[in-house]
């Protein structure tokens, strides 16, 4: 069982197939778009324990001739260092102008083989085979890619769209709960920012998804990825409404920051406390019903997924929530979110589930306060 969405963009329009047992299949699936039978993968350690014998005899049964690098697991690999030594093995693998290569992994591979690929000889293709929740329905989709740096996440990358994206539920199943739930925080965006049906329907098969339901983990996976396409055609350089997709993000950012972007808290963990923190906001604010975000902090805590810092499912969290960690800390990190424009940071607020909108009207004091009341 396998469904297909198109990301309309043109030119470089593509693909995403999402399905059940998919990564069997990924040679013959990705054949027709290699100008010759030849390609490099690059996982990281953990993906390629448990997932890459699949894709390398999938490979090799549509007699496509492969390399293989591995990175180091976890968001560390997003760094200069780590961008200068693939962009070396790939020329030292004489890789051509017209080869492709295919990005498998989650999140951190996906961004970086993205950006590689972007400025390798000027551009190459990549394929984006996701293999977690969250990459499966936000950062393989969309062409947005990077590194990080010391001063921040994200903040050296380019706009780069896959040729084609892969995405097989099967290989949510090695993934550890905490990543899955960490991902679903990103479903349940699109539900809150514009289809209040998916939100109500999250409702009643979250748990499903979480328990590694495959018809429940593909209709939320392709109803995601649908949102994003949709947006992703409007705004591909995010001028305006593809910013939408950043609700909870620049509350979640600081979070993330004075956690040292570590497992300490996950983006998804941090988007979900940023989403509650969002819909906090325009309830003060006198935007949004105080009913609506309460059905939201419902929803994440029937799941087991944090609405405070403190209650992220780590020991260390928990001991920098009770130190460090201040709302005057965390406000100055929203002072150097990317997302600026004209020195203001540029917020996702809502006037209820299903009705996000952006504002950059946003007084300091109230950032304040949201943040106390996440730490409290
Ligand atoms: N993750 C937000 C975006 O791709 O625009």
């Amino acid at each position: 069982m396998s469904q297909k969405i198109t990301v309309a963009l043109n030119e470089h329009s593509y693909d995403i197939q999402v399905g059940d047992g998919l990564l069997d299949q990924a040679g013959q699936l990705i054949a027709p778009l290699l100008n010759r039978p030849r390609t490099v993968v690059i996982s990281d350690e953990n993906v390629a324990r448990h997932q890459l014998p699949r894709l390398e005899a999938a490979l090799n049964s549509a007699a496509i001739a492969f390399d293989v690098i591995i990175l180091p697991a976890g968001e560390g690999s997003k760094s200069f260092g780590h961008l200068e030594s693939l962009l070396d093995q790939l020329l030292a693998l004489h890789l051509e102008r017209q080869d492709t290569i295919i990005a498998f992994g989650g999140g951190v591979i996906g961004d970086l083989v993205g950006f590689a690929a972007s400025i390798y000889q000027r551009g190459i293709g990549f394929i984006q085979i996701p293999t977690t929740l969250l990459s499966q329905v936000d950062s393989s989709v969309g062409g947005k890619t990077g590194i990080n740096t010391p001063r921040g996440k994200n903040l050296v990358g380019s706009f780069h769209q896959p040729k084609f994206v892969l995405s097989d539920v099967s290989t949510l199943d090695s993934l550890p709960r905490r990543q899955l739930l960490a991902g679903y925080a990103e479903v349940v965006k699109y539900g809150l920012i514009d289809d209040a049906t998916f939100f109500h329907w999250l409702e009643d098969h979250g748990a499903e998804i979480i328990a590694g339901d495959r018809v429940a983990q593909i209709r939320a996976i392709l109803t995601s990825c649908a949102a994003k396409a949709r947006v992703v055609a409007q705004d591909e350089k995010e001028r305006g409404a593809r910013a939408l997709l950043n609700l909870g993000h620049t509350f979640g950012h600081a979070l993330e920051a004075e956690c040292g972007y570590s497992d300490r808290l996950l983006h998804g963990e941090a988007v979900a406390i940023g989403t509650v923190m969002a819909f906090d906001l325009s309830v003060r604010m006198g935007l949004c019903p105080a009913e609506d975000a309460a059905r939201v902090r419902r929803h994440f805590d029937r799941l087991s997924l944090p609405t405070r810092i403190s209650n992220v499912n780590h020991p260390v969290s928990q001991a920098i929530s009770q130190a460090g960690m201040t709302a005057a800390r965390l406000l100055d990190h929203t002072r150097h979110d990317k997302k600026r424009a004209q020195g203001k940071v540029t917020f996702v607020l809502l006037s209820g589930i299903g009705q996000a909108f952006l504002s950059n009207a946003v007084s300091p004091d109230d950032i304040k306060d949201i943040f106390q009341t996440a730490l409290d």
